[in-house]
């Protein structure tokens, strides 16, 4: 296992992302984690990650220097080489300038860390300060026009430093470069696998819940049936998945998820058709964070009410992924603005004193989906595209009704139907219909319409945080037009979304 030390860099998912492609295991943690943490871990190796600080802020983030002594190889990355450099006695300028974009790398020692890699290689610079002096024992291994000291060794001590980012993409070799301080520096085996994460982890769930019973809220998304399965197949019926129709799902959303379960994977799933509940709380409802909240407290409702049919219940499950445990515990992350509440069942615990059981908190989501085919879960589930919990409500704009829900999901249907068809359902982060609460003006036959805008939004995305509005074909565009018009009463009218996030927003509402 390799343990990263997360000093804030926005890249630091992105080293974790390549230590696993060369399937060994790590994990991320704060700066503040304690030595005898460290000790009891026991890491082949450390990875000092980078970050925005300078090292002479005050409140920049630093760990205990003892790490380096531990006898535990390290690498630091950028801030932090930096940080190794000044812990050990060396000397860290402040910098006039930032150094930002790419560089070429001059590689003076092409063995240990930079074997096999050219003598001049491109690679990614993104810091502030530099390193001035080295502290005793190191030497210098690669250097840029701008950056004297780019890499630096102390061999015998097993500690190593570059100052650029191997992590992107932008260095195209910093994989080989990562590649050889895991197996050339730190002796890792590739051990980590899925079916290797599988047997632990079944371990892992049946030794924490032992023979208690375990709830489950199934999404319809892939990390909740993930996690489901991989419950079940640790504690078997122990495990009660429950799956909420709320009315506001995807066409055949349900049925084809309560089948799977039952047929394929063998685990009973409790469906709880509560769609007339959800469209009475929600009548007449216009505003989105209003929609959003009656949801989110409807379903709190009906899944407690669910849950309470269950005696004995004391472990509450959720497929709660690595990305978002980074981001809570991040040297740097605080609590960011709430531009749209997310509804997630959070508040259970609380109420019902349940404890939580996370089994994919280690996971990055194209693992889960490896994993997920490891679990046997059919393609359809596995590739799924993301769907927001409140559903369908949240892209009806204004009032959510039964009928407008209906008109929508059909919408969806022939949409995302000619995606799959035309090979983009993969390639896109999401595309779904958006029901406008507008009419327009339409001539059919020869007659005069008064109908429906539906509204198409298809955008790529690696994260949900930044996204593009796709470049589809126009003759696909014109396809799904044509179709949605002639095949679906109510509809008159297709218009594209071409609005990119920022500064808008994937969903409408
Ligand atoms: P926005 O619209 O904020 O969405 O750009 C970013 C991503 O989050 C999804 N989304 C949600 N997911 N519960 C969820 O589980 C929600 O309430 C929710 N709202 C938005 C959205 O589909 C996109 O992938």
């Amino acid at each position: 296992m390799i343990l990263i030390i997360d000093f804030g860099s926005q890249y630091n998912q992105l080293i974790a992302r390549r230590v696993r492609e060369h399937k060994v295991f790590c994990r991320i943690e704060p700066p503040g984690i304690p030595l005898e943490e460290v000790r009891r871990l026991a890491p082949e190796g450390i990875i000092l990650s980078g970050g925005p600080a300078s090292i002479y802020e005050k409140g920049s983030p630093k760990c205990d220097p003892g790490i380096l002594s531990l006898g535990i190889p390290v690498l630091g990355i950028c801030y932090g080489m930096q940080f190794m450099v000044n812990a050990l006695g060396g000397r860290v300028d402040r910098a006039a300038k930032r150094e930002y974009g790419p560089a070429e790398l001059v590689v003076l020692d092409r063995s240990g860390l930079f074997s096999g890699v050219n003598e001049r290689t491109p690679c990614w610079m993104s810091h502030g300060d530099s390193i001035a002096a080295l502290p005793e024992g190191f030497r210098v291994t690669a250097k840029t026009a701008n950056t004297p000291f780019g890499a630096a060794a102390d061999e015998a001590r097993g500690l190593y430093g570059v100052q650029f980012h191997p992590e992107v993409t932008h260095t195209p070799q910093g994989s080989l470069i990562l590649k050889n301080f895991l197996f050339g520096v730190c002796g890792c085996k590739k051990s980590w696998t899925m079916k290797s994460f599988v047997r632990d982890s079944v371990e892992d769930i049946r030794a924490r819940a032992g023979d208690g019973k375990v709830i489950l809220g199934l999404s319809g998304g892939v990390d909740s049936s993930v996690a489901a399965v991989l419950i079940h197949r640790a504690i078997g019926g122990n495990l009660f998945p429950i799956f909420v129709d709320n009315g506001l799902l995807r066409a055949n959303e349900a049925e084809r998820l309560s089948k799977v379960f039952k047929e394929n994977l063998k685990v009973p799933v409790r469906l709880v058709k509560a769609g007339k509940r959800f469209f009475s709380e929600l009548k007449g409802v216009e505003d989105p964070e209003k929609k959003r909240k009656i949801i989110g407290r409807v379903f709190m409702e009906v899944f407690e009410a669910e849950a309470k049919k269950i005696k004995g219940v004391k472990f509450l499950a959720q497929g709660t992924l690595y990305p978002d445990v980074i981001e809570s515990v991040s040297a740097f992350g605080g609590p960011t603005a709430v531009i749209k509440s997310h509804h997630n069942v959070g508040g259970l615990p609380k109420k019902m004193r349940l404890s939580l059981i996370e089994p994919l908190r280690f996971l990055f989501k194209d693992e889960v989906r490896a994993l997920g085919t490891e679990l046997g879960l059919p393609d359809d589930m596995v590739w799924r595209q993301p769907f927001p919990g409140p559903g369908l409500a949240i892209r009806i704009i204004g009032p959510v009704t039964k009928e407008r829900a209906d008109l929508l999901r059909r919408v969806d249907a022939v949409l995302n139907e000619e995606i799959k068809a035309h090979g983009y359902y993969r390639k896109l982060w999401q595309s779904f219909a958006v029901l406008l609460p507008i009419k327009s003006v339409g001539i059919m036959g020869d007659l005069r319409t008064y109908e429906n805008i539906a509204a198409i939004r298809a955008v790529t995305s690696t994260d949900a945080m930044t996204a593009d509005w796709a470049r589809l074909p126009h003759e696909l565009l014109a396809l799904i037009s044509n179709r949605i018009i002639n095949e679906i009463r109510g509809v008159n009218r297709v218009v594209y979304d071409i609005s990119s996030k920022p500064p808008s927003t994937i969903e409408w509402e």
